[in-house]
């Protein structure tokens, strides 16, 4: 029942940093990049084409793109929410592009400053343009369980805007529990709703582990066919716009549970440790996963 195989998206330098108060120099980011580029992952979201005054702590995009050494079979992504981001996201050459909106209208508005319903003509065009640009594109939707500001959220309103977003030509949707409120029953009555209308190969969970249900909620999806997981590696992370939002479930920990559950990843545990202990000490402050509490208890 359990798939052979899974894909991780590591969101670490980009949701793992965004909500970083301390400024991390644009040069320690690009070193532990590219230590992310030598473990086995085929995928990172390396920064944000935001705003720059909404996130400051990835004002350097351009320049982190333009630095990293890419490896060969490593898919560099980045956030890009307007055509102005885009413009600036095709300049610095990223491969692939996310977009991102929510399925609740408080944290729509609160995060980019927009109605549901004025996102859609914005995000359309973006997809159109990077598509045009030859580049794949990635969506994102947060809010499909709880939203910090409305409470629970309805399966049917995520099935109709991811609809909205797949209908603009999207290679892949992430669903996001920014809060980190959900609990595996209410992610199977949530892919009940999806998979019904969505192909499951392009769909993706991306859990906050804020109140510890992140890896239950995973395995559940894995039972429903999900073969798509995003995390940050030492759990780093959160929305700025959800108040009490943290990290994203943690790579390390992740990997561990995949790899005991014979599930592949193509992933390498030690290597992945080594980045984490790397973007600990620039940090300066211990990074929240299991497997790094093992490692700093040796
Ligand atoms: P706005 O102020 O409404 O933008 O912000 P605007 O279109 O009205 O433009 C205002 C000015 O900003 C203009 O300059 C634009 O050129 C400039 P002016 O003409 O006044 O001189 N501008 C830009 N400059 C650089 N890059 C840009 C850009 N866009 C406009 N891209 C906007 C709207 C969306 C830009 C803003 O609200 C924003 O940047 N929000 C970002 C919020 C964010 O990054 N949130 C966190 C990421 S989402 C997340 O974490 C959830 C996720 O992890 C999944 C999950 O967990 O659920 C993905
Ligand atoms: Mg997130």
């Amino acid at each position: 029942k359990l798939p052979k195989s899974v894909k991780i998206k590591e969101v670490g330098p980009r949701d793992g940093l965004q909500n970083e108060k301390q400024t991390i120099p644009t040069e320690d980011k690009i070193t532990w990049i590219d230590s992310l580029s030598k473990t086995g992952l085929s995928y990172i979201e390396v920064s944000s084409f935001v705003h720059p005054k909404w996130i400051p702590q990835l004002a350097d995009a351009s320049e982190v793109l333009g630095k990293i050494q890419r490896e060969q079979g490593v898919t560099y992504a980045a956030l890009v929410p307007n055509l102005r981001g885009l413009e600036r996201a095709l300049v610095a050459n990223v491969d692939e592009v996310s977009i991102f909106m929510s399925a609740s209208e408080a944290h729509n508005k609160n995060n980019i400053n927009k109605s549901i319903e004025e996102t859609y003509p914005i995000l359309s065009e973006v997809v159109k343009e990077a598509k045009a640009a030859g580049k794949t594109v990635r969506g994102y939707l947060s809010t499909v369980i709880g939203c910090p500001y409305e409470g629970p959220v309805a399966a049917s309103q995520v099935r109709k805007v991811s609809d909205r977003l797949f209908s603009m030509g999207i290679d892949e949707l992430s669903l996001g529990d920014t809060i980190g409120v959900g609990v595996p029953n209410q992610v199977e009555k949530l892919l009940e709703e999806l998979l019904p209308h969505f192909d499951a190969n392009k769909l993706a969970m991306h859990f906050h582990d804020t109140r510890g249900t992140a890896l239950a909620n995973i395995v559940k999806s894995l039972e429903m066919g999900i073969t798509i997981f995003d995390s940050s590696l030492g759990g780093l992370g959160g929305c700025p716009y959800a108040k009490g939002a943290s990290g994203n479930v943690a790579t390390e920990d992740l990997l561990y549970m995949l790899h005991g559950m014979g599930i592949e990843t193509g992933i390498d545990i030690d290597t992945v440790m080594e980045s984490a202990k790397l973007i600990e000490k620039v940090r300066g402050k211990k990074l929240n996963s299991r497997q790094m509490d093992i490692l700093n208890a040796e």
